[in-house]
């Protein structure tokens, strides 16, 4: 979507990058001359994927271990990070965990995972290399992913809707309070897209084929990787300098057919409208 090289002599940090959504977009960044550094908790996967988006580009990767709930952790990545490619540019908090379930049914610790992840993981980030750009006098952007249940809230999902709704509070506060130091933030609340991370976690069992969720879309379809990569690619470019403080959904309109107190009349019939027509009378 965007010109070649629109990202080009950029570094830019995805947490959660070797895995679904996280890697198409590091993959789009590295095809539009970015470098990128993918950080998660099993080297493995990193590697892998690091080689295979290498190859795929031609771009650099620098794959990186790193538990975003530590801190210490969370500073390593920006560390070596400098020591590979020099100055960041750019910050994707992307990394998630979540699950299903009914909420009286879930342990403290299960809730509090996903809010150690999510919340803690994203503010770690944020507030470790926020502070080295602000020492450095370096400007940067961050992009966190959060879900349109951030701000209308959803049953079964209440840890990550809790801990997505305070990375939105945190987006809309800090891009006010330090856009004096020239750091921008932004989110993207996405509607379903395939990756096998959600979709184990989500989806698991017979419920894909009973909940299919390209059924609550109205275009009729769940999301394509590169139409969250373009969005994603935009939103860290310099060509969305004065977007500040946004959230931009991408869902095919997903959550306000939820929202909608009629849309379920998505259900009547022709024949039946044809029906409500004709017995109010045709007045010409
Ligand atoms: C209830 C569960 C559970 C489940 C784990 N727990 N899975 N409780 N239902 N399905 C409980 C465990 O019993 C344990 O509590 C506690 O949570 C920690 O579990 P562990 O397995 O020890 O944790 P860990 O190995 O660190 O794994 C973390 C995880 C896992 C979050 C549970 O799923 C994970 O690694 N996820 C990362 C990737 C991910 O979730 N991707 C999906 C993002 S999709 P006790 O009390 O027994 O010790 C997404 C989409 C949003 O966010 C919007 C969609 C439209
Ligand atoms: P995914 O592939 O499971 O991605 C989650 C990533 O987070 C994994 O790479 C995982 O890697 C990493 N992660 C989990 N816990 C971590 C921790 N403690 N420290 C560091 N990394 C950790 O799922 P996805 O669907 O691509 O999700 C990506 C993002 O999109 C998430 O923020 C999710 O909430 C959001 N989202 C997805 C959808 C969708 O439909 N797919 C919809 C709305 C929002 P490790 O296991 O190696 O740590």
């Amino acid at each position: 979507m965007l010109r070649d090289g629109a990202l080009e002599g950029q570094t830019i940090i995805v947490t959660g990058g070797g895995t679904g959504l996280g890697k198409s977009m590091g993959k789009y960044f590295l095809e539009l001359g970015a470098n990128l550094v993918i950080t998660s908790r099993k080297m493995e996967v990193l590697e892998a994927s690091a080689k295979e988006l290498e190859e795929e580009t031609g771009g650099k990767v620098l794959a990186v271990q790193c538990d975003v709930r530590e801190y210490d952790q969370v500073e390593n990545v920006i560390k070596q990070t400098e020591e590979h490619f020099g100055q960041i540019h750019g910050l994707l908090n992307n990394a998630a965990g979540n699950f299903i379930s009914p909420t009286e049914r879930l342990s403290h610790r299960a809730f509090n995972i996903i809010i150690d992840i999510v919340l803690k993981g994203t503010t770690n980030f944020t507030l470790a290399l926020g502070k080295s750009w602000i020492n450095a006098k370096q400007p940067g952007t961050i992009l966190n992913i959060v879900t349109t249940y951030a701000w209308t809230g959803s049953g079964y999902v209440v840890p990550s809707a809790c801990a997505k709704a305070g990375v939105l509070a945190m987006t809309r506060s800090l891009a006010v309070e330090w856009a004096k130091y020239k750091i921008r933030l932004n989110a993207i609340a996405p509607g379903p897209f395939p990756t096998e991370g959600a979709w184990s976690r989500l989806l698991p069992g017979d419920l894909v084929k009973k909940f299919d969720p390209a059924n609550f879309v109205p275009v009729g379809r769940v999301g394509e990787h590169q139409e969250l990569a373009n969005l994603a690619a935009y939103l860290m470019s310099d060509y969305s300098a004065y977007v500040n403080g946004e959230v931009v959904t991408i869902d095919g309109g997903e959550w306000l057919m939820g929202a909608g107190e009629f849309s379920h009349l998505e259900k009547i019939p022709q024949e039946m409208w044809d029906m409500l027509e004709a017995s109010r009378g045709k007045k010409g």
